[in-house]
């Protein structure tokens, strides 16, 4: 009679299990064919991720644009704003400590007789003096962060106000 009890609950258990499980596989082939992608489409995504190359070669000539790299990598082009253009009112403060006050004899902002004498050695020659500095004005004003083409744009700043 024992014997009897055990080999019943025995078949329960089996069927318990064996039906579990056909009703898990059911649902997970449910579930994998109901996704976007079938599995072997996300491995082999994967896979090119892993094994497409740190660079690319670019022999053609043509010009290197931003997009067809990141096409090329398959990224997302970072669009990063380029850095504002500093004006030359905003760049002039730097120089305005000397050439404001007339420190050192520094020719002033706006004043004539100081500049007039200066601007007959030519324009180029007053952007290298003070791209490269002159007397006791050090080089760029001091200013070496400034570009050689932001110092030519607030030279021509500070000629402006004496033309
Ligand atoms: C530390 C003071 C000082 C600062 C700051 C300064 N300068 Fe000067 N600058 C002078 C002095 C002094 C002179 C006159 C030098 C001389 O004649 O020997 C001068 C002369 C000049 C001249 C005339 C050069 C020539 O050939 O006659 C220019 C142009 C000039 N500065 C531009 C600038 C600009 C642009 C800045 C800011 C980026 C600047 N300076 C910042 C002191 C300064």
């Amino acid at each position: 009679m024992a014997d009897q009890t055990f080999v019943k609950t025995l078949k329960v258990v089996f069927g318990v299990l064996v039906g579990s499980t056909i009703g898990i596989l059911a649902l997970a082939n449910v579930l994998i064919s109901d996704a976007d992608y079938s599995h072997e489409t996300v491995i082999q995504e994967n896979i090119e991720d892993r094994i497409r190359p740190v660079g690319n070669v670019h022999l053609t000539g043509e010009a290197v644009t931003v997009e067809a790299v990141a096409a090329a990598e398959k990224i997302e082009p970072v669009q990063v704003a380029a850095a504002a253009e500093k004006s030359a009112e905003e760049i002039y403060q730097a120089c305005a400590v000397c050439h404001g006050s007339g420190v050192l004899n520094a020719p002033k902002l706006g004043d004539k007789a100081g500049w007039e004498p200066r601007l007959a050695k030519g324009v180029e020659q007053l952007y290298a003096n003070a791209i490269n500095g002159m007397g006791t004005m050090p080089p760029k004003g001091g200013r070496l962060d400034f570009t050689d083409e932001e110092i030519r744009r607030v030279v021509d700043y500070m000629l402006d106000s004496v033309r």
